[in-house]
């Protein structure tokens, strides 16, 4: 794994943004892996200052992102497809019938998980995933416990989930017990992983995850596993973990 260590918040999402156009540079047909959250938003305001300023471009390449709610419609503004419309694609000369994301209003979650394997499948798998880690070690919304080997499927979101979710709905009633997730198996098929973390909030799940024994119950920990790991993160999140690296 390779491991870059930044000072704060905007150089970790400088990096990122830099090892993301890297890839659309060198390949510029890449399937991204994307994902939502509070981390990668400095990330895509960074990739689209870089292409306003004409020095990176989308039009070739895909994207295929980790999850969705169940229930939330492409519009609702808690949606991911939302965000990921609000946060990046309507900025950037993405062509959007390239960019997937489940769709949470399916009616039959079996017949949707299928579907969304198959488009990634026949863009080739992933290129390039970025992913953030929940305090639980969740990667995409595989929660502690979930099996290792699954592909896309619908999972019942952990109550410590549900809980940090919160803040973005008016009531906790509101929040979505549901979601459509990208398994670990179709995450650790992926070409590259680019884990970004920040915060000293996520230090103690990124050095159990990174440094700890690989189990289900810290989903991110699988990643030990995958050939092509990057991790960025900024002094706050990964000081514990480059403690432990001294040690060994
Ligand atoms: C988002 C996702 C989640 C987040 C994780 C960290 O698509 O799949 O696993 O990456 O919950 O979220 P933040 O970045 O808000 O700390």
């Amino acid at each position: 794994m390779q491991i870059f260590l930044t000072e704060d918040y905007t150089s970790m999402c400088r990096k990122a943004a830099n090892i993301l156009s890297a890839q659309l540079i060198m390949k510029p047909e890449s399937v991204l892996g994307l994902a939502t959250g509070s981390t990668p938003v400095g990330i895509y305001r960074q990739l689209i200052e870089w292409h306003n300023k004409g020095d990176l471009n989308f039009n070739g390449a895909s994207s295929v992102n980790l999850d969705e709610y169940q229930g939330l419609s492409a519009d609702h503004p808690q949606s991911y497809r939302y965000f990921m419309d609000t946060n990046l694609f309507d900025h950037v000369d993405m062509d959007k019938a390239r960019t997937h994301v489940p769709n949470g209003l399916a009616t039959n979650a079996k017949e949707e998980c299928k579907r969304y394997n198959g488009v990634i499948r026949a863009m080739g798998g992933i290129d390039l995933q970025l992913l953030g880690m929940g305090h639980n070690g969740h990667i995409g919304f595989n929660e502690p416990g979930d099996a290792f080997e699954l592909e896309t499927h619908l999972v019942e979101l952990a109550e410590t989930t549900i809980q940090a979710n919160t803040r973005f709905f008016e009531k906790k009633e509101d929040v979505p017990t549901h979601a459509y997730t990208m398994g670990m198996k179709t995450i650790m098929s992926a070409q590259k992983i680019l884990v970004v973390v920040s915060g000293e909030d996520k230090a103690e799940i990124v050095a159990k995850a990174f440094a700890g024994p690989v189990t289900p119950e810290i989903p991110g920990s699988l990643l030990q596993l995958h050939p092509n790991v990057i991790l960025v993160g900024d002094k706050a999140a990964l000081h514990l973990l480059m403690e432990q690296e001294e040690v060994q």
